[in-house]
């Protein structure tokens, strides 16, 4: 009776170890999947202009942007997405630092809601980030171009996406299939980093 009662409590221990070691394993390969997205995160300019992002990947996309922190979980953006060619055109021709919407088949652009939310553009900075982590996670291209805080650079996109009065766009982010090689910079610098004072 008792052999039987440590051969149960052995084979109980076994399961247990096993079970430990294959989260422990599985953690760090979730570590190191989300290290290499961020590390691997690059500024990309240069599109294939006639291959489209599918749809499951523009869902993907907002989803990522929407999984965001946000200020009181108040959640104050909105998102635009434009994939009318004749209107990337325009934009591209007169946005100054997006002239490669012109080569994209598609944009998000991410807008917030100022009347719900007087730090909105916080919000939209955490889901534009999500959003450029989830495009490197899957093979996509994207940059970031500033709307906010430029007054000419909103008016353009706020008169091609007919935003109303209380939504501003923060960024314009063009996404697509990259076109060449594109490389991550390696900004780390001690200097920048202060141990409890400056
Ligand atoms: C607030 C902000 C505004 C930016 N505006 C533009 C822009 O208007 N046009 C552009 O081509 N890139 C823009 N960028 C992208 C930066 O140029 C880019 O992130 C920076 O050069 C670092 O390169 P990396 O993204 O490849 O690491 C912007 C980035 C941020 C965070």
């Amino acid at each position: 009776m008792n052999n039987k009662i440590l051969y149960i409590g052995i084979i109980l221990l076994i399961i247990s170890l096993q079970a430990c070691n294959q989260s422990s394993s599985e953690s760090l390969s979730k570590k190191d999947a989300v290290l290499s997205v961020i590390h691997e995160r690059k500024s990309v300019r240069n599109f294939v202009k006639d291959r489209p992002v599918s749809k499951e990947d523009i869902e993907m996309l907002l989803r990522a942007g929407m999984a965001a922190p946000s200020g009181k979980n108040v959640q104050a953006w909105e998102f635009v997405v434009i994939d009318d060619r004749s209107t990337l055109d325009k934009m591209a021709a007169e946005l100054p630092t997006a002239k490669m919407l012109a080569e994209a088949p598609m944009a998000i652009v991410v807008c917030g809601d100022t009347v719900r939310q007087s730090y909105w553009y916080l919000d939209c900075a955490a889901a534009t980030e999500n959003i450029l982590l989830a495009v490197e996670a899957s093979g996509l291209g994207a940059v970031w171009t500033a709307a906010y805080p430029y007054r000419d650079r909103m008016n353009t996109v706020i008169k091609y996406t007919e935003l109303p009065p209380q939504i501003l766009p923060l960024v314009v982010i063009p996404v697509g299939h990259p076109m060449g090689k594109h490389s991550p910079k390696d900004k780390y610098d001690e200097k920048k980093v202060h141990m409890n004072k400056w």
